[in-house]
């Protein structure tokens, strides 16, 4: 009986110590191992969008410190993209606005929570009321979201003046809680973030003419977006967490599709000719008029025809430009006839005609150029170059060679074929400069372009800015001269032409940059500046 007890007493006092060491030890082991900590200290991590900061010792803590200024400014995690999760972040309870940015998708448009301390212990409750604030940058200010729904997105909560105060911001999907300090419970719940599921970076915020001191933050990512009724592939789209093999290659037919200008003979199946047009026919169109028709050409005869019929054209048209200087005109001869060749070595040649008798007329110079997107998209993803031309293939003379009846009208003239090679992508613009969320901001994504006109510069002053300037330990930015032209490539991007609009000031025009050579005192270029979005970085010369 006695041994009965002990052993009831022992299987007890084990359970008891399962209960409370051994299975929170393990949570917690769980928690710190997807806990990340952030060294805001390191200043290389971060996007600082015009701010002023500095590394400070404060109360114990070493600390990244927001200068005091005007305006909004935050300071974001480089590369992060938080979509839900727990951040925690210690601040220092210095009066003013201070706070944390998340889902930081540009430096002006983020989600946000931010701290009035001064108003913690205020003796007016209503102050009180307006301690923690949350607001949604650029449209939901602390101002529109008081005026619109009082004491919805701010409460009060007790934080000790002068002191650190810890935050901790749970996001999940539409909602963020925020809680300060030790307090279990949340001082502030938003259940409608603003905008809405969304992802972006996370960082650090202070307000109008506020500094903003903080240490130690840590994010702890969750799971991805949990949508009801979608389909799974959508889902995986949505939440950007995963592709499947299906959407990666559909995605990439985009990326990988080429303007081809010079082709095999192989020929091309008839079927696949069919499926390519029966692509470009599934192009939305106004009021489903669906206006096209699709005239394939394969007879070289007819080709033939219509190169030559272009060139003599273009030679004509070069006549009345220009008064005729017989070795000019042969030079482009050749050439007219060397680029047609090109277009023409494509086994397959297509019109795309829409009908000035359809339902909706006015509308087919909307429903032309979208069929054609298509079929050279289905061209790409059966293996095929195309080139979508206009002026190459004029239509007074494809009506004359292909006997086009009056009542069609040519979008455009697409080559088809197996390309010779597959050419490079020409420079393309970043994703970021054709992007705007919610707002267009005058001098941020949108400026009053700047017209700049090249000068003739010498060919000694060319060959001074030949060379190779360093810009970050493995990115160099080389400066080479063809003839009387410059041209710059920097580390992994194609090489482009740079343009002088005065001495030592050159421009791009593939893209809105420009850059300045600098001189040391011998008159040498020792360095080169580069501007482009707002932002100015050098890169010393290392080499002539
Ligand atoms: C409306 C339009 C007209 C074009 N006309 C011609 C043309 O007549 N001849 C030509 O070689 N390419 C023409 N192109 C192709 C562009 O030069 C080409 O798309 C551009 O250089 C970008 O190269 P990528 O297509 O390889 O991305 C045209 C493209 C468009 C959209």
């Amino acid at each position: 009986m006695f041994l009965k007890k002990v052993f009831l007493i022992l299987i007890i006092l084990i359970l008891f110590f399962l209960v409370a060491f051994i299975l929170p030890a393990e949570k917690t082991h769980e928690e710190t191992q997807s806990r990340k900590a952030y060294d805001l200290t390191d200043v290389n991590m971060l996007v600082k969008a015009d701010v002023q900061t500095e590394l400070i010792e404060y109360k114990g803590k070493k600390a990244f410190r927001l200068k005091q200024e005007k305006g909004e400014r935050i300071a974001y995690l480089k590369d992060l993209e938080f979509v839900n999760g727990i951040i925690e972040l210690d601040i220092a309870a210095i009066p003013y606005y201070t706070g944390i940015v998340f889902r930081v998708r540009s430096p002006h448009i983020y989600e946000g929570i931010y701290f009035r301390p001064q108003n913690s212990r205020h003796s007016d409750p209503v102050r009180r009321g307006h301690t923690v604030q949350y607001t949604a940058s650029p449209r939901y200010t602390w101002y529109y979201l008081r005026e619109k729904y009082p004491e919805k997105y701010e409460a009060a909560v007790d934080i000790p003046p002068d002191e650190w105060f810890h935050v901790k911001v749970v996001v999940s999907g539409m909602e963020a809680k925020v809680f300060v300090n030790e307090a279990k419970s949340p001082c502030l719940v938003v259940k409608d973030l603003k905008h809405g599921l969304s992802k972006g970076s996370v960082g650090v915020w202070c307000g109008n003419t506020s500094s903003g001191t903080f240490a130690n933050l840590t994010i702890e990512p969750g799971p991805p977006f949990q949508f009801e009724r979608v389909e799974a592939a959508e889902e995986r789209a949505i939440s950007g967490v995963s592709y499947t093999v299906e959407q990666k290659f559909f995605l990439d037919i985009f990326k990988k599709r080429r303007s081809v200008r010079k082709f095999k003979p192989t020929l091309i199946p008839d079927e696949h000719i069919m499926k390519i047009l029966d692509a470009a026919r599934s192009a939305p169109t106004s009021g489903n008029q669906q206006p096209w028709k699709f005239l394939v050409i394969q007879d070289r005869e007819k080709l033939n025809k219509l190169k030559a019929e272009c060139v003599s054209a273009a030679l004509e048209r070069a006549k009345k430009r220009d008064p005729v200087d017989p070795v000019k005109l042969e030079s482009l001869r050749k050439r007219y006839t060397e680029n047609l060749t090109g277009y023409l070595s494509a086994p397959v040649f297509i019109l795309v005609l829409t009908d000035k008798n359809s339902r909706y007329p006015s509308y087919n110079k909307w429903d032309g150029p979208l069929a054609a997107g298509y079929l050279i998209l289905a061209a790409r993803a059966l293996g095929y170059g195309t080139v979508y031309t206009t002026d190459s293939f004029p239509a007074d003379i494809t009506k004359k060679v292909f006997a086009v009846p009056d009542n069609f009208e040519q979008i455009c003239c697409i080559p088809v074929g197996v390309p010779e090679s597959w050419p490079n992508s020409p420079p393309k613009k970043p994703l970021q400069e054709f992007v705007v969320f919610e707002k267009l901001i005058k001098g941020v994504n949108y400026d009053v372009p700047i017209q700049r006109t090249t000068i003739e510069l010498d060919q000694k002053t060319i060959g001074d800015y030949v060379g190779k300037f360093k810009f970050e330990p493995n990115i160099t930015i080389s400066v080479t001269q063809t003839d009387s032209h410059l041209f710059v490539q920097i580390t992994g991007q194609p090489k482009v032409e740079i343009f002088p609009e005065a001495k030592d000031k050159f421009f791009l025009k593939v893209v809105d940059a420009q850059i300045t050579f600098v001189r040391d005192t011998e008159g040498r270029i020792s360095k080169l500046l580069l501007h482009q979005g707002g932002r100015t970085i050098p890169a010393e010369k290392i080499q002539n």
